[in-house]
């Protein structure tokens, strides 16, 4: 993918459904009972997979990807059957690890496997915990996938302190205490997102949570009710900093989830000096969400780490590149995590944002940027990861001349239509 620096983003945008609602959204809908109408739902790749992996264990799942919609024809806890192969999770972590906390409550075997990224990222981190709720699972070298799952006579309920930042090992302990005896309470020591816990209430579950402790008591059944996916925040983050760092910008983002467990990078951008307005709020399937307006500003550098690492931790690369544009020296830490995604991004967007002139250093759990009034335009690679394609896409449009962005149609992962809707609002200076 070809792109020329030196441009201003103007215009409206509506950015796909989130990638983390929407997967619960197929999940808990498949497990509950009821016809569940789903809007705005994201069709990307890793949503993809999920889907096909319930439709493999017998829910009828409509998909109209014209108008983001889908109706799932739940099962209810108890109706899901044996997919009788083993169930592909692709690249998506999400799908992996809370799909895991499912199945170890079903009565039939299964194997769950990814791509070359996914079969290489950490698993330890479900497998320990489910193991000690009584249920019966394995990974290859105890740590990796493909996992396999085996009936349990009995799972209970756990007390567990999560010993990583991680909605979704938060997330797939909850998903198996659906089928435990007893309670299970979870603490954290960091904030993660807490979609899974909004949706098990919005469905009927007994659910009680705050923002670092959840509980969760044996439910008889879930209750399906319909669902609006608001905007993927992690989508819109490219457009925000893109408008933010690109003089001359101007944009509106509509519908965009507004969760406080996500908006750590509005918080952020603001305290850099970043001028944007939150607009139109509202409340829908215990969600929040609202229209984002963004100006051109001046940036200026950041100290980032504790507790809102991981209220943004999908949003470091891209706000690795602000900080590129910032006054001062940014600093990152505690952000060990960007290890264990589809890439190593602590070192993707260093070695990629050097490139082009960025004087960035890594550290073992972040990074340090000496922010910068200009890049140049280089050839550039995604590693496959669709997080750092789009990251390094707004930093070319703000650097001299042309890059080139290798591999770039990984952004299929998360957001199918971004260079679409880039082109839209993208305009010459
Ligand atoms: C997600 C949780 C986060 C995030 C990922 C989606 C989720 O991962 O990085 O993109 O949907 O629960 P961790 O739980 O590993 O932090």
């Amino acid at each position: 993918m070809e792109v020329k620096g030196n441009v201003k983003l103007i215009g409206e945008i509506k950015v796909p459904g989130d990638k983390s609602i929407s997967h619960r959204s197929i999940m808990l809908g498949s497990i509950s009972q009821g016809n569940i109408k789903i809007k705005n739902i994201l069709f990307s790749q890793d949503t993809l997979r999920t889907i096909d992996c319930f439709r493999a264990m017998g829910v009828s799942i409509e998909a109209d990807e014209q108008n983001n919609r889908a109706t799932v024809h739940g099962l209810g806890l108890h109706g899901l059957k044996d997919p009788n192969k083993p169930l592909d999770c692709g690249n998506s972590g999400t799908t992996m690890r809370l799909m895991s906390g499912i199945l170890l409550g079903q009565n039939f075997s299964s194997t769950i496997y990814g791509d070359e990224s996914l079969n290489s990222r950490p698993m330890s981190r479900i497998i320990n915990p489910l193991k000690s709720m009584g249920g019966n699972i394995s990974g290859r070298e105890e740590r990796l996938p493909p996992l396999i799952i085996e009936p349990s006579s009995q799972l209970h309920g756990i007390n567990y302190r999560l010993p990583v930042a991680s909605a979704q090992v938060k997330s797939a302990i909850l998903l198996a205490s659906l089928y435990s005896k007893g309670i299970t309470n979870i603490k954290e020591d960091k904030i993660t997102r807490d979609h899974t816990e909004r949706m098990l209430q919005y469905f009927n579950g007994n659910i009680e949570y705050s923002t670092t402790q959840v509980s969760l008591k044996e439910t008889d059944d879930l209750i399906g009710r319909d669902i609006f996916v608001p905007g993927d925040i992690s989508s819109a983050a490219f457009f925000i900093v893109g408008a933010s760092i690109l003089k001359g910008s101007s944009i509106l983002l509509k519908d965009v989830g507004l969760n406080p467990s996500r908006t750590g990078i509005i918080k952020v951008l603001k305290s850099m000096g970043a001028s944007i307005e939150i607009q139109n709020r509202k409340t829908l399937n215990n969600e929040e969400f609202g229209d984002i307006k963004v100006n051109y500003s001046d940036l200026k550098a950041i100290t980032l780490e504790g507790n809102i690492i991981g209220t943004l931790i999908d949003e470091i690369p891209i706000i690795a590149v602000a900080a590129c544009f910032a006054k001062g020296k940014t600093i990152i830490r505690n952000a060990e995590e960007l290890k264990y995604k589809e890439t190593n991004r602590i070192k993707a967007i260093s070695v990629e944002l050097r490139k082009m002139g960025c004087n960035i250093e890594e550290l073992e759990d972040g990074l340090v940027i000496h922010g910068q009034q200009k890049l140049n335009g280089a050839r550039l690679n995604s590693y496959n990861d669709h997080r750092i394609a789009m990251a390094l896409t707004i930093a070319a449009l703000n650097s001299s001349g042309y890059s080139y962005i290798e591999n770039w149609d990984c952004v299929k992962i998360s957001y199918p239509n971004f260079y679409n809707d880039l082109k839209n609002i993208t305009y010459n200076i």
